[in-house]
């Protein structure tokens, strides 16, 4: 019951208030709770007697207790008492995870070597932070932050348009811990949200980013237009992702003027995205295995399989920076 490498964001910090949270991650369920201090801890939603989930109980100062039989588990998930036995010391323990309240959210890890994912924090812009829940595959939401190709056919009109004909080149960064495609050449979007965002044209900067475990990142800039999406995707299970994101803009219009614009904008095109990854999920439980091709301007895909899905390729040739020309 061990989380893979790194820190996770389980769930926002104030969705932990005084009752246990059940919270599932990688196919783990994990129950939290404040103690008496108010600091959060984790350990494995599982008994050790007989496996109720221990986030059916409740709260005695630190501890928490089970609805069973009422075992009591403090925050390491040490059993501390059992109500009906005479003896009061035993060895029964259950699995517990180290746990930081930062930066709005619960991070939660196995292994606490790794730094956690710090967002960014730009001053002079304009924050909006959300988080949804999304029925598609880890790997699959991330890549869909990241792709480009899709935002002109799955969101036609929003942004970019489908009969775009641009020629853009596209400079494909692999690193260590992080990936970043920088693209060049792709002047104002003939979209809606573009044209209101930024009235007269120009060439957009644009920038998608990818770091691990799993933070994607789209930064736009066109005019006095500067968007930021920073988004932290956590997979809960096979076929349930859930995804926190901070967003930062600047822009000439007023934020009484453009938020419920600019949310519209964001909420449209984030509920095309979820029923097309919840339809995907569908096909992909129905043939029970992927059978994806790619080309190359499919960027994302090889850093995704062998930094994220941990699937050694055929091929051993390191990414390399590299750079491609495309129609959008
Ligand atoms: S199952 Fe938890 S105390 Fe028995
Ligand atoms: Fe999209």
């Amino acid at each position: 019951m061990i989380l893979p490498k790194g820190w996770w964001i389980a769930c926002l910090a104030e969705e932990l208030k005084s009752r246990p949270l059940r919270v599932v991650l990688h196919d783990i369920p994990i129950v939290f709770f404040r103690n008496s201090m108010g600091k959060a801890n984790a350990v494995l939603d599982r008994c050790a007697h007989r496996n109720a989930p221990l986030s059916a109980g409740h709260l005695e100062k630190d501890v928490i207790t089970c609805p069973y039989h009422g075992w009591k588990f403090d925050g390491q998930g040490r059993c501390v008492a059992i109500p009906h036995a005479l003896i009061s010391d035993n060895q029964f323990q259950i699995p517990a995870y180290t746990v930081k309240e930062e930066q709005g959210y619960l991070w939660i890890t196995s292994s606490s070597k790794e730094a956690r994912f710090q967002f960014p924090n730009l001053s002079g812009h304009q924050r909006i932070d959300y988080h949804f829940f999304v029925n598609g595959t880890w790997d699959q939401v991330i890549e869909n932050q990241l792709d480009m190709l899709h935002t002109s056919v799955l969101h036609d009109g929003w942004f970019r348009t489908k009969q775009g004909s641009q020629t853009i080149t596209a400079e494909v960064r692999p690193k260590k811990d992080s990936m970043e495609v920088e693209y060049f050449g792709e002047k104002r979007p003939s979209g809606l949200f573009s044209k209101i965002l930024s009235p007269t044209s120009g060439e957009l900067k644009h920038i998608d980013r990818l770091f691990l475990p799993s933070v994607t990142q789209v930064e736009y800039e066109i005019g006095s237009f500067h968007l930021l999406i920073t988004t932290f995707v956590s997979k809960e299970t096979e076929y349930r992702s859930r995804c926190f994101t901070r967003a930062f803009y600047r822009l000439w219009i007023p934020r009484w003027v453009i938020y419920p614009f600019f949310m519209l904008g964001i909420k449209t095109i984030l509920r095309q995205d979820q029923q097309l990854l919840e339809k995907q999920s569908e096909t992909l439980k129905t043939f029970k295995r992927r059978h994806f091709v790619s080309t190359p301007l499919d960027f994302y895909q090889r850093f995704i399989q062998e930094n994220i899905l941990m699937h050694q390729l055929p091929t051993h040739s390191p990414l390399k920076n590299e750079t491609y020309q495309f129609k959008i």
